[in-house]
């Protein structure tokens, strides 16, 4: 429960960190660091309840049972609603609904055609 979270002082978030740009990892300095919006996401979480932030990551199939035996409080890690998941776990609203877009001009259509387009030497 909230409550407990804020008595022990940690948020501990499930993620499986390989799905970018949702959750990811990164090399800094040799330490690994966890990037994407949802760790964003669950760092904001954290601030506002007042507490520290533990990511958990693991495989995406552990991450429901990971939550059902309490090994973390929440899983933010991308996962959509289903029938079968709504039986053992509580989702939240909706907050992204995964359908976005990267717009450019339609002038550019020809000339960024991917990635590598916007790295200054098409
Ligand atoms: N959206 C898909 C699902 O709910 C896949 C999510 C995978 N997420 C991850 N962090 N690897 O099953």
């Amino acid at each position: 429960s909230l409550q407990k979270i804020k008595q022990k002082g940690t948020l501990v978030v499930g993620m499986s960190a390989d799905y970018p740009p949702y959750e990811f990892t990164t090399k800094e300095n040799g330490k690994t660091k966890y990037v994407g919006f949802e760790v964003s996401l669950a760092k904001q979480f954290a601030k506002d309840i007042g507490v520290r932030l533990v990511i958990k990551n693991m495989d995406f199939d552990s991450l429901l049972v990971a939550l059902e035996t309490g090994k973390i409080d929440a899983i933010i890690s991308g996962m959509n609603v289903t029938n079968e998941r709504k039986k053992s776990v509580d989702f939240s609203n909706t907050y992204y609904s995964g359908d976005s877009y990267f717009l450019i001009n339609k002038g550019d259509k020809d000339k960024l055609v991917s990635a590598k387009s916007f790295n200054g030497k098409t």
